[in-house]
């Protein structure tokens, strides 16, 4: 590693051997060199946005804050072109609003960088929930009417902004999401006091309580297989699918699965072999899954068909409040939709299952808030 104290070197050569160490992943070197031009000259910017990206990447957020905040004073807002990399950090900081600003100025500047709105999503919601919810609706709404292609715009620009109710959370935006939380989805999720697998394994064993792993089971929606582990002494085949390649990654590491499908979970439902004779499954569960889906009608009918006569389904969604259940289900400005109860028993109905037992219960915590849910088992009708 460089050394800051030595005048040794010149900055061109430190530039240089910065930019070496860094081409090779010597990614602590070459903070190492950026920071002995800084020693030389405070005001380098190449090195101050070098040693900022390097920062990002080594998750050190005080770092990245510090290095890209100078660099943008100095550049001053026209020429600076870090925004992505610092609203980042000031996202990872706590620091919404801030967040927010650089972020609103990242997808300004570069309209298809995807990690830019997906990150403006994230500080969006933050923003929204702990600092000014009409401050952060009202940019939500004009980064929508902006990029009305782009999912993240769509999806939480409308649920941050209440302008727009999809029916269903975008494919590509549900994807992007789980991609990015599946290196550490198990541990976020664990601090969060999720439990909607638990609930789901504590409703079936009232019904069955000796698995005798006999049953066709699909996990629909599985991520990284939480709910699977607990549904795997029921099953004879248990089979997966999800959006997320990067989560569908960690449940092939579980080694619990028969098979496991990157697909939309109702188009896959609906391939034809899967759509032949009396459905193939014993038990569908979609564990958390089913708050991406507003509109519920295409799904249970989908788990309908896919069912044997007298299979059941397992699920949970996000509870709406009785005086808040008009409309059946409402996108909240987490990006995730809320049902309401009766919404749900019609609905079921409508594809063919009925209720056999229905459990409310807190799914998780959210900035310290429980999330009022509930755990149902149907069944479908013979
Ligand atoms: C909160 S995670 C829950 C994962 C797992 N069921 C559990 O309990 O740990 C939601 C998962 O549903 C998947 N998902 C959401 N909508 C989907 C859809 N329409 N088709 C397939 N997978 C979907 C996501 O990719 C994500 O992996």
């Amino acid at each position: 590693m460089a050394d800051p104290a030595s005048d040794a070197e010149t900055i061109p050569d430190l530039l240089a051997a910065a930019e070496e160490h860094y081409r090779q992943g010597a990614l602590e070197d070459a903070a190492g060199a950026y920071e002995a031009v800084l020693a030389r000259d405070p005001d380098h910017l190449d090195a101050l946005e070098w040693r900022g990206e390097i920062a990002v990447q080594r998750d050190d957020y005080e770092t990245a804050a510090d290095m890209l905040g100078r660099a943008r004073r100095l550049r001053g807002d026209a020429a600076f072109a870090e925004y992505t990399n610092l609203g980042l950090a000031l996202y990872e900081l706590g620091r919404a609003r801030d967040a927010v600003d650089a972020l609103v100025r990242a997808v300004a500047r570069d309209g298809g960088d995807l990690v830019s709105h997906s990150n403006l999503g994230k500080a969006l919601y933050e923003y929204h929930q702990k600092v000014d919810a009409e401050d952060a609706g009202r940019i939500a709404a004009d980064w929508l009417a902006r990029f009305p292609d782009n999912p993240d715009a769509r999806h939480i620009g409308a649920a941050v902004s209440g302008r727009a109710k999809p029916p269903v959370a975008d494919s590509a935006y549900v994807a992007d999401v789980f991609d990015d939380y599946a290196p550490n989805f198990e541990e976020k999720i664990a601090e969060l006091s999720y439990q909607a697998p638990d609930l789901l394994a504590a409703l079936l064993a009232e019904r069955e309580p000796a698995p005798d792993g006999s049953l066709a089971v699909l996990d629909a929606g599985c991520g990284t297989g939480l709910a699977g582990a607990r549904l795997k002494p029921y099953a004879a085949r248990l089979d997966g699918v999800d959006l997320s390649p990067k989560m569908l990654t960690k449940a092939a590491e579980k080694g619990i699965y028969d098979s496991l499908e990157q697909a939309e979970l109702i188009s896959f439902l609906s391939e034809p072999q899967r759509m032949e004779g009396d459905g193939r499954y014993d038990l569908i569960a979609a564990a958390d899954v089913l708050c991406y889906f507003g509109a519920l009608d295409g799904a249970f009918v989908a788990f309908s068909h896919a069912l044997k006569p007298g299979g059941r389904l397992l699920f949970t969604v996000e509870r709406l409040a009785e005086d808040d259940a008009a409309g059946g289900y409402r996108l909240d400005a987490s990006g995730r939709y809320k049902h309401g109860l009766g919404y749900l028993e019609e609905t079921l109905d409508a594809a063919g299952l009925d209720v056999l037992r229905l459990r409310r219960d807190v799914l998780r915590y959210e900035y310290g808030e429980p999330v009022a849910g509930v755990a149902v088992l149907a069944v479908k009708r013979a």
